[in-house]
């Protein structure tokens, strides 16, 4: 995506050092874009858990960054392959809810594997983090042509009127590493001229959408208005919203999705008010073993501090964070939700939109069925 003029990844190994990767830190926007060396899997864990690099396709891309990182860390003799399952483990354990953190480490652990000097392994560590995140722009670009049709399809039922879009939290480019997910069609449309215009729900307590998509869509000019959480559900009654369109952190087989919390309330006043509710999935984001989403997928419980504070430009355009609960009211911060297939309209994914369900997910995966289910 071009910020500025320039067309940046979310990720991206130094040209001059080998031992760096890049990273725009996200937690800096709106207010600042500070790009920041990462030189060992240790800083990359602190990256991921601070969220200095955040949503599902990114942190996966990360923490396949994170185990080249560690290989070249690795001691050359006795001791390497503990050394990169022990970063593997931690890796792992960084964020708990989006598989594809899981998903990367396995790929790199393996091409690691495969070889049988250090130096190979960590030329073939190399190649399969720089693959994935490749891959993941890819499938980001591949989403957007996909979801067109969806968008289009609106536009000209409303005979070229601007097609309200409700998102929720971030799943645009900075989720990913490039294009992303959500937005992917949103761009596409936008790009291809069709009038769009998005309601960003602004996603408390980290504000991904206040700060994150609101600062996307204005960097693409792609007309747009933050909304407060609570909003959503107003505006599909009054027919503002034609379409909702969210990402997903962890998808499983059977089509219920795992994304930032409140996406279930989006999801449950989209059906009373009969507007379609499409979640974007990467195919690294399936969760091919669990069946039961709302029970089973492992929820993120983050600081209390995230919804205690909040942070703003004060009075001299300065970066402050501010309390705004009482001390001595204890606080709680599930990070995601689950919305059960029953309630999602259809998947977007990169090989075509499908049913929220096994059938219609074993369509466009057969294989994955075969191996894993
Ligand atoms: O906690 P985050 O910001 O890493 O959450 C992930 C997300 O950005 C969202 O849940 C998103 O909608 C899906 S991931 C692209």
């Amino acid at each position: 995506m071009q910020v500025n003029g320039k067309h940046y990844r979310t990720i991206w190994p130094d040209n001059k050092n080998q031992g760096v990767v890049n990273i725009i830190d996200q937690t800096k926007l709106p207010y600042d874009f500070v790009i920041k060396q990462i030189s060992s899997y240790h800083e990359m864990i602190n990256a991921i858990k601070d969220m200095e690099v955040r949503g599902a396709g990114l942190i996966g891309a990360a923490a396949g960054f994170g185990i080249y990182l560690a290989s070249l860390e690795a001691p050359e003799n006795k001791g390497f392959d503990s050394f990169i399952t022990k970063a593997a483990i931690e890796l792992k354990n960084s964020r708990p809810t989006a598989i594809n953190l899981e998903w990367a480490v396995d790929i790199v652990v393996k091409a690691i594997e495969k070889e049988n000097s250090v130096d190979a392994k960590r030329k073939s560590a190399f190649q399969a983090a720089i693959k994935i995140a490749d891959d993941d722009s890819e499938i980001g670009k591949q989403i957007g042509i996909n979801g067109l049709p969806l968008i289009q399809k609106i536009s000209e039922e409303k005979k070229g009127e601007a097609v309200n879009i409700l998102t929720h939290c971030n799943a645009g480019w900075l989720a990913f590493v490039d294009y992303g997910s959500a937005l992917s069609p949103i761009y596409a449309a936008h790009e291809k001229g069709i009038k769009v215009h998005v309601w960003v729900d602004e996603t408390r307590p980290r504000n991904q959408g206040a700060f994150l998509t609101s600062w996307e869509l204005s960097k693409a000019g792609v007309p747009h208005t933050v909304i407060s959480d609570n909003e959503g559900g107003l505006l599909m009654q009054r027919k503002m919203v034609d379409l909702v369109v969210v990402g997903s952190d962890r998808t499983t087989h059977t089509g219920d999705v795992a994304n930032k919390i409140g996406t279930y309330l989006k999801a449950l006043a989209a059906i009373d008010n009969n507007i379609p509710f499409y979640a974007a999935v990467y195919s690294s984001s399936i969760d091919w073993v669990i069946t039961d989403g709302v029970s089973d997928i492992p929820i993120e419980q983050r600081s209390s501090d995230e919804v205690r504070y909040i942070t703003g430009l004060n009075s001299k355009g300065i970066p402050e964070k501010v309390e705004i609960v009482p001390a001595e009211s204890p606080v709680s911060n599930y990070a995601f939700d689950v919305t059960p297939a029953r309630l999602v309209t259809a998947i977007i994914t990169e090989r075509g939109i499908c049913k929220a369900s096994k059938e219609g997910i074993a369509e466009l995966f057969p294989e994955k069925f075969s191996e894993n289910v």
